[in-house]
């Protein structure tokens, strides 16, 4: 396993570019295996979560490889239809797939993706939905066996805006009989990437982005290229990177209109944001003021997936802050960590109680699961002294070439062995 070595201070300075989201290109190579022909995507990071997903596709049959930065998918000689426990349980993600493997073999396998480091992560959502198409669902032994005759087009009302739900529904749905309504969906940008990647291949879909998304079943799919939209949280972690430990930095190729949200919080913050086109930029010198109230959403409210990161800055800003995480059950496990670095945070539930501190003390610590290790790293950078960030396999699911793209602002990180 490695680690981060990291001395804290520097204050942070240049441009960095944005990978394609993740959480785009996870639900997009899922929905390859709806077409026989060739896909392309473009601007992919080499993170383990892609790969992880990229060699499902293979045990699968699909024929799937990154080149360079881009991967290349040929599904025509996908032959099976049982998802691999083993990357299942390393890919919570991979139940995406159920939706598109039902619509291709008319049947899947896939084990339960159980909880995992932020909460229960139950599929409720997604299994009610797929029933709703016709699909006859079992689960036995720790798996989940789906079957249908035919797939046909219904109208579904999710109990909560669910990333996940909406995107295997959106699949399952593509090349159903009819049309499909699906009602409470889920609002993220990746949802529209997706829908966008769909219809480039001749889906006919719209409404993603609103709260209703309407599927007209097609017959069949062509291939094509495409490039996702740029990760939204890997830019709104620089930016907080930058508020945390000051200077100025320019973030390339994200829409701050995805970040909307932590645009405000930051201006709350008294760091200064200029945003242009897909440039967003950043400048912050200490002391900052604290926000009173940070409170996760479905999108378009504040992203869960920021929670963590956040919450380290508010630990070194003038003032209290509360922070309620209202999607994930135990999305706070970094914070033991961030205490060992003197930071002043009280958990209870949901809620995050933390008085600002004058600054972090370097410390070792452990990444418990991506975005609380990315948190880590943060702290790292604006602590005073040394810190060690233990595990990072975790930051590696998400967050390619973390440290050379730190480097190259000025933070002072090096990856070790540990
Ligand atoms: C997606 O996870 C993202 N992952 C997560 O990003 C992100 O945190 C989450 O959406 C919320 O934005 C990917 O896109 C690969 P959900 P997902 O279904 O789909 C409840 C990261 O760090 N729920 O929207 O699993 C669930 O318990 C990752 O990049 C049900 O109750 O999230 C949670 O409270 C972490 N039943 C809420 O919905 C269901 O069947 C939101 O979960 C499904 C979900």
């Amino acid at each position: 396993m490695d680690k981060y070595v990291i001395n804290g201070g520097n204050k942070l300075y240049g441009r960095v570019k944005i990978q394609s989201a993740k959480n785009s290109v996870l639900p997009i190579l899922a929905a390859t295996v709806l077409t026989d022909e060739s896909v392309k995507i473009l601007n992919v990071p080499q993170i383990s979560d892609v790969k992880n997903m990229v060699k499902i596709l293979n045990c699968l049959g699909c024929v799937a490889q990154y080149e360079n930065h881009d991967i290349v998918i040929n599904s025509a000689n996908a032959t099976s239809y049982e998802i691999p426990s083993a990357l299942a349980h390393e890919l919570r993600s991979s139940v995406f797939l159920l939706g598109s493997v039902i619509s291709r073999f008319k049947r899947a396998k896939i084990a339960y993706p159980g909880g995992c480091d932020i909460g229960l992560r139950p599929v409720d959502l997604h299994l009610s939905g797929l029933k709703r198409l016709g699909v006859n669902i079992v689960e036995n032994n720790g798996y989940i066996l789906c079957d249908a005759e035919r797939l046909i087009g219904n109208e579904i009302m999710l109990d909560c805006p669910s990333v996940g739900a909406t995107e295997n529904i959106m699949l399952a749905a593509v090349k159903a009989e009819g049309t499909t309504v699906i009602k409470n969906a889920a609002r993220e940008p990746e949802i529209e990437d997706l829908q966008n990647f769909l219809n480039l291949l001749g889906a006919k879909i719209c409404g993603a982005g609103s709260g209703t998304i309407l599927i007209e079943g097609v017959k069949k799919l062509s291939g094509g290229e495409y490039l996702p939209i740029a990760d939204r949280i890997e830019a709104g972690t620089f930016l907080i990177a930058t508020a945390m430990c000051g200077g100025e930095i320019c973030v390339e190729g994200a829409l701050a209109e995805n970040i909307s949200s932590l645009i405000h919080k930051l201006r709350e913050n008294g760091c200064k944001l200029h945003v242009k086109n897909d440039k967003i930029t950043i400048s912050s010198k200490k002391p900052l003021v604290s926000v009173k109230s940070i409170e996760t959403q479905p999108y378009p409210g504040f992203p869960t997936d920021l929670q963590a990161q956040m919450t380290a800055l508010c630990c070194i800003c003038n003032g209290n802050s509360i922070v309620t995480e209202n999607l994930f059950e135990t999305r706070f496990k970094y914070v033991p960590e961030l205490r060992k670095m003197g930071a002043d945070v009280t958990v209870i539930d949901r809620n995050a109680f933390v008085r600002g501190v004058p600054r972090f003390k370097g410390a070792t610590v452990i990444a418990q699961d991506l975005r609380g290790g990315a948190a880590l790293v943060l702290a790292g950078l604006a602590a005073q002294g040394r810190t060690e960030v233990l595990d990072i396999s975790h930051i590696d699911r998400g967050y390619e070439s973390f440290e050379y793209k730190i480097r190259s602002l000025g933070g002072d990180i090096i990856r070790n062995k540990m």
